[in-house]
């Protein structure tokens, strides 16, 4: 009744207006969504969902339902859960399939997902998660860390095993059923994950136990959601790729993105002179009161020339680079002698190939880590992320966790990151 009497006023309310008004007026700021929420995004986004009161059928409710029961035992009954799935590659762009359809999608606050509406190729919808079997757990998650490899992912850059599947490699969340046998989880803990399996844009997953880790109680959920992946990656580079140390000079290309930030922060804290380039003046304020010594615009300044300014022709003793094709010729350009070229990402393509014989002239070190290989091993995981989040604790590491979205709004997260909306960490709520 009181789901009808808030459709039947939407509906009141939106009847007579022009259609381009109608998006603005329909979709109040969510208090979760991003404060870079554009116009634009809110023309082609679909109505967020009516409130579902206690009192409707119980078959409307499954999702609930199914958080309550997920939370009694190991043994609980299948329920389905919401997550984002990814049928076919493509952009992550909400757009309406025909303009004609405009009006129509507007008015029906239930079509949103349906068929005939909007499209991404990131969907919400409803899947079955299962129970935990031997050496698993399920987790609800509490927050989600988006990252650019989701972005390669969903594009085709790198292959998912399964389609249709479900993006995510980080998030944070509460233990709610444990498989038969295991010991040393149990339902209630908060427990944080970055890496394998994919699947963490989801409400609730199943995980093997060996590869989460127990979130410190001082560490709220979306903070710790915001650091893991991001933070070990920080760790990794820092740390084992590449030892920093005192006196070091350090060039962190994208210096205010989500290990961006890390970098810099944590470069600082080792003792190093940290040089960060970034796109705009905004980043470049970040990326200072992230510890760096010099930032560079990019988009406006020859980096190679700065850095080889700024260092006296010296240039400096590593280079983070996870830019990719647009930066990575000229970061070798800025290493010394004997520098070491950590080639870690490519978010703006894939680098183009390098000869051998490129490095000959300044006998150069290159290295292309993966996360994942330097934390396969459960010791490796334990030491790296209880580095992060020690460090998270001391304060060293000051997470900046700049957009948040909802979950079902991947889709706009995704375009955010990868049109350089974003800064620090992006992070959704489930
Ligand atoms: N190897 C590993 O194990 C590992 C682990 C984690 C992350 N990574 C890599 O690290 C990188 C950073 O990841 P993140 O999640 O923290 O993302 P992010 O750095 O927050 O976002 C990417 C940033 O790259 C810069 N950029 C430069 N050219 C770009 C372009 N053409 N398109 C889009 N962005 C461009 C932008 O900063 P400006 O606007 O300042 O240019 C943008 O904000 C990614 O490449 C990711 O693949 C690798």
């Amino acid at each position: 009744m009181v789901r009808r009497l808030h459709l039947h006023l939407q509906l009141q309310s939106h009847r007579l207006l022009p259609v381009p008004v109608l998006p603005r007026l329909l979709r109040p700021t969510s208090p979760r969504e991003t404060s870079s929420s554009s116009a634009h995004w809110s023309l082609l986004t679909r109505p967020p969902p009516l409130p579902v009161p206690a009192s409707v059928p119980v078959a409307n409710r499954k999702a609930s339902v199914a958080r309550s029961v997920a939370t009694t035992s190991a043994s609980a009954p299948q329920e389905m859960v919401k997550a984002i799935r990814v049928h076919e590659l493509g952009g992550p762009e909400v757009r309406p399939v025909s303009f004609f359809l405009l009006p129509r999608c507007y008015l029906r606050s239930d079509i949103g997902s349906g068929p005939g509406c909007w499209q991404s190729v990131l969907k919400w919808e409803d899947v079955e998660v299962g129970e935990p079997k031997e050496g698993e757990i399920r987790v609800r998650n509490k927050a989600v860390g988006l990252n650019f490899i989701d972005v390669y992912f969903r594009k085709g850059v790198y292959k998912a095993s399964t389609m249709p599947f479900t993006p995510g490699m980080e998030a944070v969340g509460e233990v709610v059923a444990v498989g038969p046998g295991l010991t040393g989880r149990k339902v209630g803990d908060l427990v944080a994950y970055a890496g394998n399996p994919m699947g963490s844009y989801a409400e609730e997953q199943i995980l093997p136990a060996s590869k989460v880790v127990p979130v410190p109680p001082s560490i709220d959920p979306v903070t710790a959601a915001s650091v893991i992946l991001k933070g070990m990656t920080a760790q990794v580079l820092l740390r084992r790729c590449f030892k920093v140390e005192p006196g070091h000079t350090v060039l962190v290309q994208a210096a205010a993105g989500g290990v961006g930030s890390l970098l810099c922060q944590w470069a600082k804290a080792l003792g190093a002179t940290v040089i960060g380039t970034v796109s705009t003046q905004e980043k470049a304020a970040q990326a200072r009161e992230d510890g760096c010594h010099h930032t560079i615009i990019y988009k406006e300044e020859d980096f190679v020339s700065r850095v080889n300014e700024i260092t006296s022709g010296n240039g400096v003793d590593v280079v983070y680079d996870s830019v990719g094709k647009d930066t990575f010729q000229g970061s070798l350009a800025c290493l010394k002698v004997r520098g070491y070229m950590v080639s870690f990402g490519q978010s703006s393509g894939t680098p183009d190939p390098v000869p051998l014989s490129a490095l000959a002239p300044k006998s150069l070190f290159l290295t292309r880590p993966t996360l994942m290989l330097y934390t396969g091993t459960r010791d490796e995981l334990l030491a790296c992320a209880g580095e992060v989040f020690s460090n998270v604790v001391s304060g060293v590491l000051r997470v900046r966790i700049n957009h948040t979205y909802p979950l079902s709004e991947a889709a706009k997260a995704h375009a955010d990151l990868e049109n350089r909306k974003t800064s620090g960490s992006v992070v959704l709520i489930p």
